[in-house]
């Protein structure tokens, strides 16, 4: 019930925003639209006018999910910054940080009718809008981080970035989110035998939710800002996420037990609202490329640092670091190989591009 009146709420302040002038034509005029009506009046006019100049020509949400000190939002304070600098304070981008905006699934299907501008979100839940991202985040599809960057950052990314087609959403640029593993409040998990049975919260994606069936626990799909609650009563065992991920949301309290096995790396994407998009001229919708470019890099440095930092804040509060063997880890492995066929069928030369990849 809640969610729904969040989602609802949201989707009544768009409308009104943009009954406000968060569309381009209504913008285009000054805020105070109120004209003069005498000549008495020319010099208030004036200094109308003068304001109208000074006021954005387009004011657009961005939702992020994450707190405000996290790199995905401090990268999305430096796009925001860039953006107006380069458009003369034409384009001002609000960040609504902390799932203001609603969960991330509810953040797309509103950007999808263009009541939100911007997003940063995990590819997990985009791909429920356009699956064949699954290919970018199958378990064990990396090498490391580097792999994964070069793929992203070559052909093979800017296909996958720039082909969200009927989603009504657009891709702008990819964000790091590290590697996934597991952990829980129940014991540690050394060997694939200690995944039987958890109950497991993964993000709302079929393949995800496969992922951790194959791994012979249940899967719980859920939004991310449920999961700390839902650990602390029980309700699941555990969940998984990257190091900044377990540290910010507190989950490593009420979750001590954490098994290095970097089963995925989920990359995130900075998208726009096809119908914001279409508001804009080219060379607008150029410059709003070039700043997520240009934040994503900011991000990426922000991240590298923040994933030691939390690493050493969980192992100081007292989690309880695993490290897989290499034959435990080969298990999980060969246990995830049918997810390739099912999700990934009709892009094999793509995934064995990935795997080339050097
Ligand atoms: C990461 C990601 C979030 C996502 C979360 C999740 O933290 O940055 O965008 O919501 O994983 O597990 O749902």
């Amino acid at each position: 019930m809640k969610k729904l009146l969040t989602g609802f709420v949201a989707a009544m302040m768009a409308a009104s925003m943009a009954a406000c002038g968060g569309s381009g034509a209504a913008s285009s005029q000054p805020a105070s639209s109120e004209a003069p009506s005498s000549q008495a009046a020319s010099s208030e006019a004036a200094s109308s006018s003068q304001a109208a100049a000074a006021e954005p020509e387009f004011v657009f949400r961005y939702a992020e999910n994450q707190p405000q000190d996290y790199p995905t939002t401090q990268g999305a304070y430096k796009f925001a910054e860039l953006v107006e600098q380069k458009t003369n304070g034409r384009i001002k981008i609000e960040i609504y940080y902390g799932a203001q905006l609603g969960d991330e699934k509810s953040v797309m299907e509103q950007m999808q009718f263009g009541a939100i501008d911007f997003a940063r979100v995990s590819l997990s839940p985009l791909a429920e809008f356009a699956p064949q991202l699954n290919v970018l985040q199958l378990p064990f599809l990396y090498r490391d981080g580097a792999h994964m960057w070069k793929v992203l950052e070559g052909p093979i990314g800017d296909e996958f970035k720039d082909g969200l087609g009927e989603s009504g959403l657009i891709g702008l640029s990819w964000y790091d989110a590290g590697a996934r593993n597991f952990y829980n409040s129940k014991r540690e998990v050394k060997t694939f035998e200690d995944m039987k049975g958890l109950n497991i919260r993964v993000q709302e994606n079929e393949m995800m939710m496969d992922m951790i069936s194959a791994l012979g626990a249940n899967p719980t799909p859920m939004a991310y800002g449920e999961v700390y609650s839902a650990l602390q009563t029980g309700t699941i065992d555990g969940a998984e996420n990257n190091w900044p991920s377990y540290e910010s949301t507190s989950h490593y309290e009420v979750a001590k037990y954490f098994s290095i096995d970097e089963h995925t790396r989920v990359p995130e994407l900075q998208i726009i609202s096809k119908m914001t998009m279409d508001k804009l001229s080219p060379e607008d919708q150029q410059i709003i490329r070039e700043c997520a470019e240009e934040s994503a890099k900011v991000e990426r440095e922000l991240w590298a640092e923040r994933e030691k930092t939390s690493e050493e804040k969980v192992k100081a509060g007292g989690s309880i670091i695993t490290e897989l063997s290499p034959e435990e880890k080969q298990k999980f492995q060969d246990a995830c190989k049918p997810l390739y066929e099912k999700f990934a069928a009709d892009y094999m030369d793509i995934v064995n591009k990935i795997i080339e990849t050097k």
